[in-house]
This record gives structure tokens, C-alpha cells and sequence, in this order.
């Protein structure tokens, strides 16, 4: 899946048809213009396990994720000072620059370290604060969250899904009891500047609480902890772009950051179900697409179109020529209404993280990670990912 060099592009030439419906009368698709037409589209969130969520009392308001039409613009709105770049150069920046100073004080006492590791504790930390979960110590709340994020929540009613659903259970009490619950006990006394205090403030309950802390888990925290070590692979592997992106200015490292996710999508598929019928143009073609329909958008096909990208879409390219309007990351950063919120704040922690990480003496790749999978977030997962600095 990781293209191996700068110069190796990824073999284009078996690329399937960009939108195709199959047996059980799931679309599809693989090129950018029909997956931005399809995400602007009459269409709601399908992905991200949205059966469990479909599972929540109707009167009961949903994480941002899985919200729609007014109520979501509204929230969108709301929430938007605690993603702006202004926010994050102001607030979050000593925050962030603290959590990396913390994350490489672990690799500079031990010697070397689990990438990923490192990156969980980065990402969780950050993103932990702009949420408002600050009421328990970052390790613990660490290991908790991770265990629900990576916790196998495709339940069913066999003796195996049972045991599974007892213990997903269990973590989540865990969670609400050490993370949750104080947190919202210290800003119901006095509110903060976070996600937490603005949910209290619009009469969120601790059920809905949850969720939206999960929520922000799968969505911005393992996204950034897989993204900083995808990132970080290449980049120790290519001393040339390492070259590149140490000495680059804050627009070139910006423009290798969101080129690497691009070939490296973290959220791998989304997913859409059509609430009405919806009507495509692709290419010399125009389909009807009834409603009820569901939606795959594979990220990695549609970030290499070539129609979009360019021929050479499969290389590392940080100063390709993009059409007007699309991001350096393609659908990376996903597109339309439920676009990442939180893309600044990712771009922002790796690159500081990176600026320091990829000076310290002596860094190598100690063992290769093993690449596993993330059913939530349909993407990637790096494990055991090693690596070592001259002490
Ligand atoms: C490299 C890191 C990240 C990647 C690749 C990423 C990717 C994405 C993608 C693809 C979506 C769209 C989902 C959809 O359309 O179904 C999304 C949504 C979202 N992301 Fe991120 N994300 C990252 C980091 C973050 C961070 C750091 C935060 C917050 C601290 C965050 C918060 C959110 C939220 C709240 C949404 C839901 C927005 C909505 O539904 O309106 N993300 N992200």
C-alpha cells in the first residue's frame, strides 16, 4: 500500500472503472469528480460505524459526524473557533509544542520507541484538549480511548458478539467513569473554552457526551496518530525529501504533509447512503442513482485520479498542479459538509512534531512497522513501528 520511493509510481495502469454498481447494488466509486458530486449530494453519513449510532434514542442528538442538513450547518458553525487557524497559532501552539516535547522526551530517556506509540500519545493529547477531556492523565486516557477505538465492534448475537459487546461495554464505563464524567463535572462548575463546555452549553446529556468523545477519537485522533507515522516513514525513507521538508519554508513542508496524505489516505473508504434519488455525470455518462443506495468511496483510487492528479498521480510530487478548489490532500481531508474540521489542528501537530522528530541525531527505522487495519476508519494501522536515536 506505501509507495516506496519518490521516484517508483504506484502501477496505475489496473485502475478499475471510476464508478461501477456491483452484485448487492453497491456504488462504487473511484474518481474525484463523482465523489464530490456524491458528497454535495441528498446523502448521509454511512461509514464510521453509523449502525451503532443508529442505535441511539431518537430524542437523543447525534455526534457531528452523523448529523444532517440545518441541525449539522448549525453545529458546524458553533464549533468552528475551536478549529480555526487563528485558534491554533493563539491557543493550541504551546499545547501542542508541550505534547511534543513530552512524546520525544520518551524517545530521548529510552533510546528508541514504538512510532506508534508515541504518535497515540501525541495525537490523544492534543486533540484530548481541544475536546475538553483534561481531567485525567493523558497515559490512562490514552489506553482507554485505544481500546475502544481498536475494540471489534461488529456485534452480533453469537456467544463470541456477546462476549465482545460485554466488553466493549466494559471499556466505556471505564472511559465515562475515569475521563468522561470528570470532565464534565469540572465544566459544569466552571466552563471552558472546548467541545465539552459547548455541548453543555446547547443541553447535551453525558450519553450524548460520549459519544461525541468517541467520535473525535475515531476521527481525530487515530487519523493524526497513523498519519504522523505514514508521514514519518517516508520521510525517514527518502533522505531527499527529508532534505526538503526539514529546510522548507511553512508553505513547502505544508505542501509535502498534504501530498504524503494524499497518497496516504489514513481514512481509507466513506461511505454515503442516498436519502433521495441522485443524479451523476461521469464522463460522457449520466446515471440516475436511486435512493437508498449506498455509497464506497475508496480515497486511495479517487486521490489517484489521474484526471485530477495528473498522469503522474502516483509519486510524491509536493508541487503538483491541482485544479482550482481541490485540496493538496484530494479527498484525504474528506469534502462537502462533513469535511474535517480538525485539518488544521493535524496539519499543525505533525509538522511540529516532524520539524523536531526528523533533526534528533542518529534517527533510524529500528524494525519496519506492521501494517494492520482500522475497521472504523477504514484505513491503515501501523504497529510495532521502531524506532532508534544516537543517546
Ligand atoms: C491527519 C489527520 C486527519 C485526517 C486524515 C482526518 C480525516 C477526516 C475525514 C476524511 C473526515 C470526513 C468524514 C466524512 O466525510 O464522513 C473527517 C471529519 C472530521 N474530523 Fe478529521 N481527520 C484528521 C484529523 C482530525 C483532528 C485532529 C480533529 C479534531 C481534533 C478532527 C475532527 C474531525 C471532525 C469533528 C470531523 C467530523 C466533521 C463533520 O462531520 O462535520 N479530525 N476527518
Amino acid at each position: 500500500m506505501l509507495t516506496a520511493s519518490k521516484t517508483a509510481p504506484r502501477d496505475l495502469s489496473e485502475s478499475l472503472p471510476v464508478l461501477e454498481r456491483d452484485s448487492r447494488g453497491v456504488w462504487h466509486v473511484r474518481g474525484y469528480a463523482e465523489a464530490r458530486a456524491i458528497l454535495q449530494a441528498d446523502v448521509v453519513q454511512a461509514g464510521f460505524k453509523s449502525e451503532s449510532v443508529a442505535m441511539m434514542p431518537k430524542a437523543m442528538a447525534k455526534p457531528v459526524l452523523f448529523q444532517d442538513g440545518k441541525p449539522h450547518q448549525e453545529q458546524r458553525k458553533q464549533i468552528a473557533r475551536f478549529f480555526s487557524p487563528a485558534t491554533i497559532q493563539g491557543r493550541y501552539r504551546p499545547m501542542m509544542e508541550k505534547y511534543v516535547a513530552e512524546t520525544l522526551a520518551i524517545l530521548q530517556r529510552e533510546g528508541q520507541a514504538d512510532l506508534n506509540r508515541l504518535a497515540a500519545r501525541l495525537a490523544i493529547g492534543v486533540a484530548s484538549e481541544v475536546v475538553g477531556l483534561t481531567d485525567s492523565p493523558t497515559d490512562g486516557l490514552t489506553s482507554r480511548l485505544e481500546s475502544i477505538l481498536h475494540a471489534d465492534l461488529n456485534v452480533d448475537r453469537t456467544p463470541g458478539g456477546l462476549v465482545r459487546f460485554v466488553g466493549v461495554q466494559a471499556r466505556m464505563l471505564d472511559f465515562w467513569l475515569r475521563d468522561v464524567r470528570p470532565a464534565i463535572r469540572s465544566r459544569q462548575a466552571q466552563r471552558r473554552e472546548d467541545v465539552i463546555s459547548h455541548l453543555l452549553d446547547n443541553g447535551y446529556g453525558g450519553g450524548e457526551i460520549i459519544a461525541e468523545c468517541i467520535t473525535y477519537g475515531a476521527a481525530g485522533m487515530v487519523t493524526t496518530q497513523e498519519f504522523i507515522c505514514a508521514a514519518s516513514w517516508h520521510l525517514l525513507r527518502q533522505p531527499e525529501l527529508r532534505e526538503e521538508y526539514v529546510n522548507g519554508t511553512d508553505d513547502e513542508r505544508s505542501r509535502i504533509l498534504y501530498e504524503l496524505l494524499r497518497l496516504e489516505p489514513v481514512v481509507g473508504h466513506l461511505y454515503r447512503r442516498a436519502v433521495s434519488d441522485v443524479t451523476l455525470t461521469s464522463g460522457d455518462q449520466t446515471v440516475t442513482i436511486p435512493a437508498g443506495a449506498l455509497f464506497d468511496l475508496d480515497i486511495v483510487a479517487i486521490n489517484l485520479d489521474a484526471r485530477t492528479a495528473g498522469a503522474d498521480a502516483g509519486e510524491i510530487l509536493p508541487d503538483r498542479s491541482l485544479p482550482k478548489g481541490v485540496s493538496g490532500a484530494l479527498m484525504g481531508f474528506g469534502f462537502g459538509p462533513h469535511r474535517c474540521a480538525g485539518e488544521f489542528i493535524a496539519i499543525a501537530e505533525t509538522d511540529l512534531f516532524l520539524q523536531q522528530f526528523l533533526r534528533l541525531p542518529g534517527l533510524r527505522i529500528v524494525q519496519e512497522p506492521e501494517m494492520g487495519m482500522n475497521d472504523t476508519i477504514k484505513g491503515y494501522e501501523f504497529r510495532n513501528f521502531i524506532v532508534a536515536i544516537d543517546r
